[in-house]
């Protein structure tokens, strides 16, 4: 052909040849629209699988491993809010740096080849402090948030569109040749619209317009907004969607927030969802039409600094999602997943070529085939919550668990059961480590700490005076955690206090500390369910001057609710002193206050290490309210992950070479009962359903990114509130322990062998597999091993009363020493140990 071509357009010929080539990627635009039954990418329907990372979550150090692991775990879609306050801590200033670097972000995501939906809100709710709103916002006179009020507008536009430009300038939309294919406007405003009035929907037309007149080419979503005008998609969020139809049949079925866990309070267990169940209301949505799902979150990560908002949302935030707060793979739950996500991908031909006809054999029975000329792909689903059936389904009979689907990509071999987990689990063990101190120059008797007091009361030049109680986030504007409120009281003789002597204190929130005369009395925290906090503390005055010093502190602004922006905290009282000697009970609550924003040792700059006077000459103080506490340590030594235990120590927050890692609060207990460490999946889940850690603190164990570590020679600052003991504070690293695998005779085949695409593959039996976390390990022991019917959970596997005794020669001879291991699980490799029961093999292997 070419030689038949004139020179000139050989030349052509090889420029085109040439471009192709050698240009980027990026130029290659994609077109994304959407139909009734999927978004389209370049003319193809597509049905995509999405995961939350929330980038200031986590290190830019962390998000390649976090992004290719998400790949690797099936995921196509990487999905994120934009954090504005974050952005624009102040007016008009920009930061798009660190963990807040959206470019490098999105472009990192790019880079592995998957797609961005790119949640702008900007109100985002998320956890985050004050829902994502700057807190200058609050400030700008006459504005109303989230309804139809012109400053809130302009604002809004203003922040959206610097996003959207940002974006464009790096062509960054999938329309330029970039990652990003869809965007949201907004953030579950239709749960409480309501309470806005008539405003709402005026306010919900402008934000769909604005969005679109920003032209980004790709589409737009409002999720929990059944009335999203045209051509804003409306989604669903929740902990299942199948049963949601959009607000046009020529919109898609999408699944913006379907959560894999919960996130953790202080004073609250620890949530956990159990992956069967994940895995059915995923395999539900496909069943049913949806064609985009996402999981919130895919990485949780860690909410570092002051980042958090509730208020009293930790600092994990672990969500317990595939990838770990530290982004480890969490087994099984990530493996399972995998497995169900590469189930679905092989229906896509059929899922997008067509709706399903869904049937029901009874009522919790429901079968949804996809079928056309070409293709066919069915789901089975058996709802009933305890009970097992067994269906016909075209002339064949399917055994399905119950509260399980099983996904049939040619209508006929099951390929997986989201009840049937082959995943093999891994438990993970935090390694204790005493805290390795770069002592230097300090005293013994210091235990290598040095401090410094924070004054109590008021201590720095720019306090003043008022009359009266004065709201906290209307005077702090946020700028610390921290608010004081000073009074000295003249008592005369003969009204100074008796033994019955109180203060009584009301506070919107959300925890306080009275001191009297410069001495700790007492104090009282709220709850995630109720900000406020009202004491009543015994105190001791003397005849004479005495000083009452209250420090009010945050924990995390307001991130949800009509009008949350509004709700306000600290001592707006009453407060009062009842039972004076002479019977009386005074009011304070208009008195002349004297007020501090913030501790003197976040203006001098403490946490940094470099600044103040720091005293190490004598003995540690311990148990002492409002110090600081300094240390040099040399990091843990390897690459797993790190973490700060803070068991000893109060609350406060603590800072590693000038780095916020949080708030730590290890002595807020949770409840002592709700919890449960064998949750049933079957029936509906609900974000209290499976609880762990009962009675134990909420959180003890605070993430380090490595990347903020050196060698050694590393700077810990803490600010302690209530008092502690630092001498206790130890490290801990992330490990992986035990590998473990249970498969039962009537589990699907390992979805691998289907790919091999042969009818003999598709009915091969089930393979029990395990897999070595990390490369260059192998197989070393098999801790457990048996055929027959064992149960309990990895690490804790027991024989039950049917067992092969040749299980633990066989599976050593067919995995020690390799770096995974696949066997058979079938009486030809075992022998038959009960003739007539359905048998399983559990192992538990060790890698080294
Ligand atoms: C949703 C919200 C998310 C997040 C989630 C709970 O209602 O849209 O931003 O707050 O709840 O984790």
């Amino acid at each position: 052909m070419v030689a038949a071509m004139s020179v000139k357009k050989v030349d052509q010929f090889i420029f085109l040849w040439f471009l192709a080539i050698y240009a980027p990627a990026a130029t290659f635009c994609a077109n994304v629209t959407y139909d009734h039954r999927a978004l389209i990418i370049d003319g193809n329907r597509r049905v995509l699988i999405s995961g939350s990372i929330h980038y200031p979550r986590s290190t830019p150090e962390m998000w390649p491993d976090l992004i290719q692991r998400s790949k690797d775990g099936g995921v196509d879609v990487i999905e994120t809010y934009v954090f504005w306050n974050l952005h624009e801590p102040i007016r008009g200033q920009y930061n798009f740096e660190g963990r807040g670097d959206l470019v490098k972000f999105v472009k990192e995501v790019a880079a592995a080849g998957l797609y961005v939906h790119l949640r702008i809100g900007p109100y985002v709710c998320a956890e985050w402090n004050y829902g994502g709103f700057p807190i200058w916002l609050h400030f700008i006179p006459g504005i109303k948030f989230r309804t139809d009020n012109e400053p809130f507008k302009a604002e809004m536009k203003r922040f959206t569109a610097k996003i959207v430009n940002m974006m464009k300038q790096e062509s960054l939309y999938a329309s330029q040749g970039g990652p990003i294919i869809l965007s949201q406007i907004e953030n579950e405003y239709g749960d409480v619209d309501w309470a806005y009035g008539p405003a709402a929907k005026p306010y919900i037309k402008w934000a769909a317009s604005m969005a679109t007149s920003l032209d980004t080419g790709v589409p737009w979503v409002m999720c929990m907004q059944a009335d999203a005008p045209n051509p804003i998609i409306d989604t669903c969020n929740g902990f299942y969607c199948d049963q949601f139809t959009p607000n046009s049949n020529a919109k898609p079925k999408i699944w913006t927030e379907g959560y894999n866990g919960w996130f953790l309070y202080y004073g609250g267990a620890v949530p956990y969802r159990p992956v069967e169940d994940l895995a059915f209301a995923v395999a539900r949505f496909y069943q049913l039409g949806g064609t985009f799902m996402n999981y919130y979150m895919y990485h949780g990560g860690t909410n570092f600094g002051r980042t958090t908002g509730g208020p009293f949302v930790a600092t994990s935030y672990d969500y317990d999602a595939p990838l770990d707060e530290y982004g480890i793979i969490r087994q099984p739950k990530w493996g399972h997943l995998k497995d169900l996500h590469d189930s679905i991908k092989l229906c896509e031909e059929a899922l997008i070529a067509t709706d399903p006809a869904v049937t029901s054999l009874d009522p919790n029975i429901e079968v949804a085939v996809y079928k056309t000329d070409n293709v066919c792909a069915a789901f089975l689903a058996n709802i009933n919550t305890t009970i097992d059936v067994t269906v016909n389904f075209s002339g064949n009979s399917y055994r399905l668990p119950a509260w399980s689907v099983s996904i049939l990509p040619d209508c006929k071999n099951v390929v997986f059961n989201t009840a049937k987990i082959n995943s093999a689990s891994t438990v993970s063990i935090f390694r204790a480590e005493s805290l390795k101190q770069d002592v230097g120059s300090l005293e013994n008797d210091s235990l290598g700490w040095s401090w410094i007091s924070e004054p109590i009361g008021i201590s720095k030049n720019d306090s003043f005076s008022k009359f009266g109680l004065l709201e906290q986030i209307n005077t702090t504007a946020d700028r610390s955690d921290y608010f004081w409120y000073s009074l000295s009281i003249d008592l005369e003789d003969g009204d100074d206090a008796g033994s019955q002597t109180v203060l009584h204190i009301e506070s919107l929130g959300h925890a306080l500390y009275a001191f009297i005369n410069g001495k700790l009395a007492g104090g009282g925290t709220g709850n995630s369910t109720n900000a406020t906090v009202n004491v009543d503390i015994p105190v001791t005055l003397v005849t004479g001057k005495n000083t009452i010093d209250l420090l009010s502190l945050t924990v995390g602004l307001q991130n949800f609710g009509a009008f949350f922006d509004t709700w306000g905290a600290g001592i707006t009282g009453p407060v009062t002193l009842k039972g004076l000697k002479n019977g009386s009970t005074i009011d304070l609550s208009s008195q002349q206050w004297t007020y501090q924003v913030g501790l003197l040792g976040e203006d001098l700059g403490l946490s940094s290490g470099n600044a103040g006077q720091w005293n190490s000459q004598s003995t540690l103080p311990k148990n002492q309210s409002l110090t600081w506490y300094k240390t040099n340590f040399v990091a843990p030594s390897g690459n797993d992950p790190v973490a700060i235990d803070f068991t000893g120590m109060g609350k406060g927050e603590a800072w590693v070479n000038g780095q916020s890692i949080g708030r730590y609060w290890p002595t807020y207990v949770s409840p002592n009962s709700g919890c449960t460490n064998s949750c049933d999946y079957r029936g509906y889940y609900y974000q209290s359903k499976c609880l762990r850690n009962c009675g134990k603190p909420s959180q003890t164990l605070y993430h380090v990114p490595r990347s903020w570590l050196k060698s050694d020679n590393n700077t810990l600052v803490l600010f302690e509130e209530s008092g502690g003991d630092p001498a206790k504070i130890s490290f801990a690293t992330k490990q992986i322990g035990s590998v473990c695998s249970y498969i039962s005779e009537s589990h699907p085949p390992p979805i691998d062998l289907w790919n091999s695409d042969t009818e003999s593959g598709r009915k091969a039996g089930p393979v029990l597999s395990l897999d070595c976390p990390y490369p260059n390990q192998v197989i070393s022991s098999i801790k457990f091993a048996s055929f027959g019917t064992p149960y309990g959970t990895c690490g804790n596997f027991n024989h039950g009363s049917c067992s092969s005794n040749s299980a633990l020669y066989i599976v050593q001879k067919a995995c020690i020493g390799s770096s995974s291991c696949n066997i058979n699980v079938s009486v030809n490799t075992f022998g038959d140990p009960c003739k007539g029961v359905t048998k399983s093999l559990a192992v538990e292997a060790s890698c080294m």
